[in-house]
């Protein structure tokens, strides 16, 4: 059991309606840990407090995505921060649309429409063939943000968009997807005293708190020892041989494997281009990463308490890349390639992209290249 604070005195406090909601959500989920029986996985817990309708960090009205904690926001992705990131992932994106002869693309968690409007004006620009965008997203509440974004900045290409309700049960195109994975819920595991439990929610005296139990299913036992064998081999290589010890945490992603099979059965002809914070599995499962991945923000402030303003505050855990190649890969998918952010801009040609704005026009040129110098430098190889 591991009680955390809720309420650091360093984050900025939500408004007294954003609280009222908050606590509503609690309610909710108080409820349903006691239907229960006292305890919820940490999985049901994230998905509640990030997709509950009505009340949810994505489905509750929260401002979620922008530059600055003053506007309300709490977190930015590549393609909020610059035109760059969507002229750039065009490039891959056409090619996957000719060399597989499709004609449609589909964009899963497409936040405010930001990508999605700079895809469509890049892959016209680009002389793509494609009819139709689709949109998928968990969150019906930002469905009119991303229509209004459409429409002001790809006017001429918004009657090609649609939003789907359900997904098709076959696709033929090119599904992309950034920091969508991240946002799926996971399962947590700690090792207590030499033995795996699972981390999942209760409600006590200070409120939602972290609630361990034993590990006794044989799919998750078969799991940890996975998780344990990477360790090892970590260790091993350095020369070390230990076990897990204590107080190592860590995630499962059944919702973004279930997902990636989902995908990849619906997907006839084409490709698949998912973009996310992760590792492949000997680095997720690494000796050194003793708290696991997950991680919260709020008003552009990384934190690890969950259980911190319910409903307000995003949740989310790095991907472990391993296992999705091969939830594609099982389903008869090709895996086309792995690699970090920075290469895979630098590949589909951020430099060139970036070459087409004239320098001596500051006003773009110098965020243009400030954002490739993030993307590329700033996110790193890993
Ligand atoms: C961190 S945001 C990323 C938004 C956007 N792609 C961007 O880069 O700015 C995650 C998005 O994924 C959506 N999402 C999470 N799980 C999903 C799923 N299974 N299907 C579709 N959308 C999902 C959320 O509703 C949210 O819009």
């Amino acid at each position: 059991m591991n009680p955390i604070a809720h309420q650091p005195d360093s984050l900025p406090a939500p408004s007294l309606a954003a609280l009222a909601q908050s606590d509503a959500l609690v309610a909710l989920i108080r409820t349903e840990i006691d239907a229960a029986g006292g305890w919820l996985p940490f999985d049901r817990y994230m998905e509640r407090a990030l997709y509950a309708p009505g009340y949810g960090y994505y489905s509750g009205g929260s401002m979620k995505f922008g530059l600055r904690a003053d506007d309300g926001s709490d977190f930015v992705t590549a393609p909020e921060m610059s035109p760059l990131f969507a002229a750039t992932l065009a490039r891959p994106v056409a090619q996957a649309l000719d060399a597989s002869g499709t004609r449609h693309v589909i964009e899963f968690g497409a936040g405010t429409g930001k990508l999605a409007a700079g895809l469509l004006n890049a892959l016209d620009a680009l002389g793509a063939a494609f009819d139709t965008y689709s949109i998928v997203d968990l969150s019906g509440e930002l469905r009119e943000r991303q229509r209004e974004t459409i429409e002001a900045e790809a006017p001429a290409l918004a009657s090609r968009v649609r939003w789907l309700d359900a997904l098709p049960a076959q696709f033929e195109g090119v599904v992309i997807g950034n920091e969508v994975l991240d946002a799926m819920p996971v399962r947590l595991f700690a090792r207590i005293d030499g033995v795996w439990h699972e981390r999942g929610v209760a409600f006590g005296d200070t409120g939602l708190r972290f609630d361990d139990r034993l590990v006794s299913a044989p799919q998750d036992i078969a799991f940890l020892a996975t998780v344990e064998a990477e360790h090892d081999a970590d260790l091993a290589a350095d020369g070390i041989a230990s076990a897990i010890t204590d107080d190592y945490v860590t995630e499962r992603h059944e919702a973004a494997l279930a997902f990636t099979r989902t995908v990849c059965t619906m997907l006839t002809r084409g490709a698949a281009i998912f973009l996310d914070y992760g590792f492949p599995r000997h680095e997720f499962y690494h000796a050194q990463r003793v708290q696991g991945t997950l991680m919260c923000h709020y008003r552009h402030r990384a934190h690890g308490d969950p259980f911190l303003y319910p409903g307000l505050q995003d949740i989310t855990a790095h991907v472990e890349f391993t296992g999705i190649a091969e939830a594609g890969v099982d389903t008869g998918a090709d895996l086309l390639g792995y690699t970090s952010q920075a290469r895979f801009l630098m590949n589909a040609g951020i430099t060139d992209v970036l070459g087409g704005i004239d320098p001596s026009d500051a006003k773009r040129f110098l965020p243009a290249a400030n954002a490739v110098q993030k993307a590329v430098v700033g996110s790193g190889d890993g």
